[in-house]
């Protein structure tokens, strides 16, 4: 599990957390395939980060960056000769449980896996 620093523009090792192939897909109401990829994205939501400016239009915000982000990873992974899906069926508390979130302050929001 690495988490991605976008100030830094690195990923960060997160050794503390092991997930499964099986793991993932459960998470994912059982969509077997997400088990079967190469890499899974996930997206976790911070509301706050966007709350203090935003206010009331945060909802919207997220979701529109949350669809953004996922737009350009169909593009990078067309561009690498990968496929990717984007999955919002999840089961967010399981997920949340996955990655170690609160489920309230922090919560996913998007999850993509990419492979051939
Ligand atoms: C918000 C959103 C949620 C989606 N959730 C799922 C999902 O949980 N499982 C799935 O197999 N596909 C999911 N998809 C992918 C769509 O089923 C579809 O494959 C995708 O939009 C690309 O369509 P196309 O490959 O037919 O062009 C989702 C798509 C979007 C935009």
């Amino acid at each position: 599990m690495y988490c991605y620093s976008a100030l830094e523009h690195k990923l960060i090792d997160i050794p503390t957390i092991t997930i499964s192939p099986d793991d993932i897909a459960k998470g994912c109401n059982n969509q077997g395939f997400v088990g079967k990829s190469a890499v899974v994205f996930v997206w976790s939501v911070i509301p706050y980060r966007t709350q203090w400016r935003y206010g009331s239009l945060s909802h919207k915000m997220i979701a529109q960056d949350s669809g953004h982000l996922c737009q350009n990873l169909y593009l990078a992974s067309t561009s690498i000769g990968t496929g990717t899906c984007a999955i919002r069926a999840d089961d967010q508390r399981a997920m949340g449980k996955l990655l170690d979130l609160d489920g309230e302050e922090e919560f996913v929001i998007y999850v993509a896996p990419v492979g051939k």
